[in-house]
């Protein structure tokens, strides 16, 4: 289950270390405005798909199958598109369930 962590916790460590970039002037509005910090997705489905990482993550699919290389990435972007497609290839291929209601409900 990932969230964004309070922007209190930040705050320990960025009073000091590079408090004046631009990046950790915006957590510290935040901090200071008492408003969380929203979470802009880089990846989302549409509403009519569903979704969950828990059978993926016990049958060890590694990460980056689907996020792409994202431990070389400074800032994470969209390496692909999360296509029907690209859901149904790696599902046939290991057996998974491609029965349409496996991803819709
Ligand atoms: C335990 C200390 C610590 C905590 C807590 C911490 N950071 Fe950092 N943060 C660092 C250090 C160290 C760097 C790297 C500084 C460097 O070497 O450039 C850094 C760098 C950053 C940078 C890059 C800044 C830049 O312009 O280079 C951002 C953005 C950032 N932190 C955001 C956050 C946010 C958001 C939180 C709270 C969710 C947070 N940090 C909590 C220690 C911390
Ligand atoms: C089988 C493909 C797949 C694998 C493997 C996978 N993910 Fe995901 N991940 C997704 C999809 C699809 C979404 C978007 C879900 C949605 O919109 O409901 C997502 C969303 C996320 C998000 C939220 C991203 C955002 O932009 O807000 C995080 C964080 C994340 N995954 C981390 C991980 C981590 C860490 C691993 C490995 C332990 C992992 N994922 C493995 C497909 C995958
Ligand atoms: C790289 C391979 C891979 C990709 C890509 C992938 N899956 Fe999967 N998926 C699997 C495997 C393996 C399972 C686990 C089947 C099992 O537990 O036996 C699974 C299981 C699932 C399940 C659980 C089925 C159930 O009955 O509980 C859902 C839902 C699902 N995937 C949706 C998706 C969606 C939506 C996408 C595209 C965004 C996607 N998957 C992309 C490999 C993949
Ligand atoms: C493994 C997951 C998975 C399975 C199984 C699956 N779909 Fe999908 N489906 C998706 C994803 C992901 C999208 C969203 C694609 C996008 O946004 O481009 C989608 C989108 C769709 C759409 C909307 C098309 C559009 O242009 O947005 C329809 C209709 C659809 N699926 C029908 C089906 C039918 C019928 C089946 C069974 C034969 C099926 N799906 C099985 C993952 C799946």
């Amino acid at each position: 289950m990932a969230s964004i962590p309070s922007a209190d916790r930040c705050v320990y460590c960025h009073d000091y270390i590079k408090a004046d970039a631009p990046e950790i002037v915006k957590v510290m509005d935040h901090y200071n405005g008492d408003k969380p910090i929203e979470w802009v997705k880089v990846f989302d489905l549409p509403d009519h798909v569903w979704f969950n990482h828990k059978r993926h993550i016990a049958k060890d699919v590694p990460c980056q199958k689907c996020h792409g290389p994202v431990e070389t990435m400074d800032v994470v972007s969209r390496t692909n598109e999360f296509s029907m497609g690209f859901c149904l290839a790696c599902h046939q291929e290991n057996e998974a369930p491609t029965d349409c209601w496996t991803c819709h409900t």
